[in-house]
């Protein structure tokens, strides 16, 4: 792993909650995209040395949905940084941990995405993540 690039947050609605990072905590928001395959609307907030990724449902079936209507709002994951990502998903598994989905997905920013079952991770649901850099991407986080 190589080092927190952001945490997850499951807010009923971005509009309404983004104020509270923006005005309140005087942070800086990023930018805004919806992830059609997990049915997500999320927001970046940059928070100096890891970013927030607040998550909003898009439908009923959305994962985010579920987790609000059992959870309410708050944290809802983790995400590592990694290289390789594909390599690190072996890794873990030949050491007996298992993903939610064993094949890395497409998340915000284009990057690929996977998250570890929560019930062998002690109860926090952690993503890896891998930034894929195209060309004339900047490369700052
Ligand atoms: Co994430």
């Amino acid at each position: 792993m190589k080092k927190v690039d952001h945490l997850g947050i499951a807010v009923q609605s971005i509009k309404e909650s983004l104020p509270f990072y923006t005005e309140m905590l005087a942070l800086t928001f990023i930018r805004e995209e919806i992830i059609t395959n997990q049915g997500v609307k999320v927001a970046f907030i940059d928070a100096g040395n890891v970013k927030l990724e607040l998550l909003e449902p898009l439908t009923g079936e959305s994962p985010i949905a579920k987790f609000l209507s059992k959870k309410g709002e708050g944290i809802h994951h983790i995400a590592f940084e990694v290289e390789g990502i594909e390599n690190r998903i072996d890794e873990l598994k030949e050491k007996g941990l298992t993903f939610i989905s064993d094949k890395p997905k497409k998340g915000a920013g284009g990057a690929d995405v996977a998250f570890l079952h929560p019930k062998q991770a002690h109860g926090v649901l952690f993503e890896v993540c891998e930034h894929t850099r195209e060309k004339g991407e900047s490369n700052h986080e």
